[in-house]
């Protein structure tokens, strides 16, 4: 299979290092003009479609299909349902590890939530397919549903999110209540949020014998070569993966999902290739979403506002077949400095779909309940709710006592509330409006996100005509990946970027690792920069062993790479081509590798996350009680950033994924049927341009030399953190109206005629 490379580079790239050059999307052409392939592009010769049939009930069993309607529909070829589709090696209930999620894969009757796959219709046409799925008229038998988090049988979850503690105590939360001379008490509601990446998940699948080959979005191709080699019973090695672009992941595509599976197994079953895509409704329940939460914050402050006592409880849902609990009242591990500090969680089993990771997983819905009630508390306090968060600003990650690797939120908090006019803010509520009457008000919110990394493998080659070739499985979900990774590969290599090729997107490449948890830029980054290095060792070997080289005698640490030329560090006079050391060595080319990974000793001393201060503008319609939000500047400190255009760009979505999470997205669940009675983009609501209000992001400047080499932390999740509670705030600001319910409903707040 060929490998996908991107060689083209923008003409402003300037000589000297890549890294921090604001290039735009190396693939943005393709995109634009509609050549990138994204996987339902795909249509190999002899080519069929699948159509998924999906349950209309919640809970309960099928108790029928007209199967033999749908085969009898011209152009149908094969109808697939737990009668006759093709064995598996492993139960797709079974639970290898915490993160090998349970799917469904047509193992039985039963039905465990709406839009769950019951069949799969195989056809020539789309059209024959779609036909036939929806001749199959199930019926079932159906049972009561539970929905809603009202339910009192709750549990403590055995973990939270990746296999945190659902509980973590830090001193005396009840001591730090009874202490404080201001207590705030609150709760706060965050509905179910339902993946809707552009790009539905779709699969085309060929099977060759027991070799298989398929086009799909993954954020991790070798966890799924490792989930579908397991569910076939064959060689990870023969599952070859194509992904070279996805139109957008957000955690979704992280795990490959039950209906990429069926298009698998379709493909099996009528020995032909089959593509199958999900219609938008289908992404309402196999795919994953964020539980919605319920959570109660509990403060306390001296009249000095300085806290006393933070409590963190957060009531959360799964799936009743699977575990994944979101994480939200961990944000409350690193944001404040409080003497005492609780987390908890608890969940009931709801019969939906099993959720699982969404953008800022525990940050995004933690962040709104602990932002509000810092904004609550420093309203009870009488103090501005910046100056109350300076106040609170934790020296040290407050539940561990680490230090924080760097940490330049203060700086954060500086530049964006000089830039945002922060300081002319009224203490007061309803204080501001605007030309039209509107209501004006101004809130903020702190932004925060682990810097994780996880592990990942990279190759790299300099060949004897001066060129360079890097080498990593990565994937791209929009974010930037081909542009970025290749900025560090062409710094790595010594090379200009029109002379590297970057090779990238397809699982037979070096495991670039999970493109989640907004890490990838750093693992993939460092598995680039340390094969660049390496390879680069080799080269100066060959050089500064040989008599005849400029370098001879410099030693590996005494050459500095640049332009396709070894210098010596200490004599930049003398240097020497790669091609002209490749040449006289008769190499053809010289290979290196590299890794990227945690380091372990860094993780276990110091607290390792980005930060970020956010501030809000809302305007709203004091008779209707129409919010929406006029201006949003966020300033964000996350190491180096590597480029700076394709950061701002990821700010920019996360916070527009806030202005989402605080003003429209909703999945509305019937309570009767548990079914999301919103599945389409028309009713379930997300930020089109004209909600978009101005928008400001700031890279503020932070140098880390404890998170990796490069200095790299995440930016892809933390934009949403922070954003959603500083338009609440704002919202509060503009019309003196607490609203802990989300998305902020106008019904909140049409009383707000003055
Ligand atoms: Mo993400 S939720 O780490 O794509």
């Amino acid at each position: 299979m060929p490998e996908i490379t991107l060689t083209q580079a923008p003409a402003h790239v300037r000589h000297g290092s890549s890294i921090g050059q604001p290039l735009t999307r190396r693939d943005g052409v393709l995109k634009v003009t509609g050549t990138a392939r994204y996987a339902a592009d795909n249509h190999p010769d002899g080519m069929l479609y699948a159509v998924l049939a999906v349950s209309s009930i919640s809970r309960g069993r099928v108790a029928g299909l007209d199967v033999g309607a749908a085969k009898a529909h011209p152009g149908v070829v094969e109808v697939m349902t737990p009668a006759n589709k093709p064995p598996l090696a492993q139960d797709p209930d079974e639970k290898g590890n915490p993160f090998t999620f349970r799917l469904d894969l047509l193992q039985s009757d039963r039905v465990r939530y709406a839009n769950q796959p019951v069949a799969v219709v195989i056809a020539e046409t789309l059209e024959a397919a779609t036909e036939g799925a929806a001749l199959l008229s199930p019926c079932y038998e159906a049972e009561p549903v539970r929905a809603g988090l009202d339910s009192d049988d709750s549990f403590v979850p055995p973990a939270v999110g990746v296999g945190n503690p659902a509980e973590e105590r830090h001193g005396d939360v009840d001591a730090g209540l009874a202490a404080a001379t201001v207590r705030v008490e609150a709760v706060y509601e965050t509905p179910a949020q339902y993946h809707n990446a552009m790009e539905p998940h779709a699969v085309v699948a060929s099977w060759d014998g027991d070799t298989l080959s398929i086009d799909t979005p993954s954020q991790g191709m070798a966890m799924a070569q490792a989930r579908i080699a397991g569910l076939f019973g064959i060689a990870p090695e023969n599952i070859h993966i194509r992904s070279p672009f996805l139109g957008g992941g957000f955690g979704s595509k992280g795990l490959i999902s039950g209906p990429q599976v069926l298009g698998i197994m379709a493909a099996r079953l009528v020995g032909r290739p089959v593509k199958l895509v999900l219609r938008r409704e289908q992404m309402f329940g196999p795919v994953g979403h964020r539980a919605p939460t319920r959570q109660t914050l509990r403060l306390g402050a001296g009249s000095d506002g300085a806290l006393t006592a933070i409590d963190h409880h957060a009531k959360t849902a799964s799936s009743t077949f699977d575990d994944f609990f979101e994480p939200a009242a961990n944000v409350a591990h690193t944001l404040y400095a409080s003497p005492a500090i609780a987390t908890s969680h608890e969940a009931v089993r709801l019969d939906t779909g099993t959720p699982q990771f969404m953008r800022a997983p525990g940050e995004a819905p933690g962040s709104i309940a602990l932002e509000s009630a810092i904004d609550e508390m420093a309203q009870a306090c009488g103090m501005d709710p910046l100056a109350f968060r300076l106040k609170n600003y934790a020296e040290v990650e407050p539940v561990s006592g680490k230090p924080f690797s760097s940490k330049a939120l203060r700086d954060c908090y500086t530049q964006g509330a000089e830039r945002f006019g922060w300081a002319s803010r009224p203490l007061a509520p309803r204080q501001m409006r605007d030309e039209a009457g509107l209501l004006v008000g101004w809130g903020m919110g702190t932004a925060t996100f682990p810097a994780l990394m996880f592990q990942a493998q990279a190759r790299a080659v300099l060949r004897s005509d001066g060129t360079g070739v890097m080498e990593t499985g990565a994937h791209d979900m929009g974010q930037g990946a081909w542009t970025a990774l290749a900025q560090i590969a062409a710094d790595g290599l010594g090379l200009d970027l029109d002379r590297i090729e970057f090779r990238s997107g397809t699982s037979d490449l070096p495991d670039a690792g999970i493109a989640g948890g907004s890490a990838h830029t750093a693992t993939a980054g460092m598995a680039i920069h340390s094969a660049g290095a390496d390879v680069i060792a080799r080269l100066a070997d060959l050089a500064t062993a040989d008599e005849r080289s400029p370098l001879f005698g410099a030693g590996n640490a005494g050459v500095i790479a640049r332009g396709g030329r070894l210098f010596r560090r200490d004599d930049e006079s003398r240097s020497e081509s790669y091609a002209d050391i490749l040449a006289r060595a008769g190499l053809p080319e010289i290979e290196g590798r590299g890794s990227g990974a945690t380091d372990p000793a860094a993780q276990s001393t110091y607290a390792m996350h980005a930060h970020g201060a956010v501030f809000a503008e809302v305007k709203v319609d004091p008779d209707l009680g129409q919010v929406r939000v006029s201006r949003l500047v966020g300033a964000f400190a996350a190491g180096t950033i590597i480029n700076p255009r394709l950061v701002r760009s990821q700010y920019y979505g996360g916070m527009i994924w806030g202005v989402s999470f605080a003003l429209h997205e909703h999945a509305v669940m019937d309570g009767r049927s548990g079914r999301p009675m919103n599945p389409n983009l028309g009713e379930y609501h997300v930020p089109v341009n004209a909600d978009v209000p101005s928008l400001e992001a700031i890279l503020v400047e932070e140098r880390d030399p404890h998170v990796n080499a490069l200095g790299i932390k995440g930016v892809g999740e933390i934009g949403v953190t922070g954003t959603a509670g500083a338009i609440a705030n704002a919202v509060w600001h503009a019309t003196g109206i607490r609203v802990r319910r989300f998305p902020i409903a106008l019904e909140s707040l049409i009383a707000t005629a003055a």
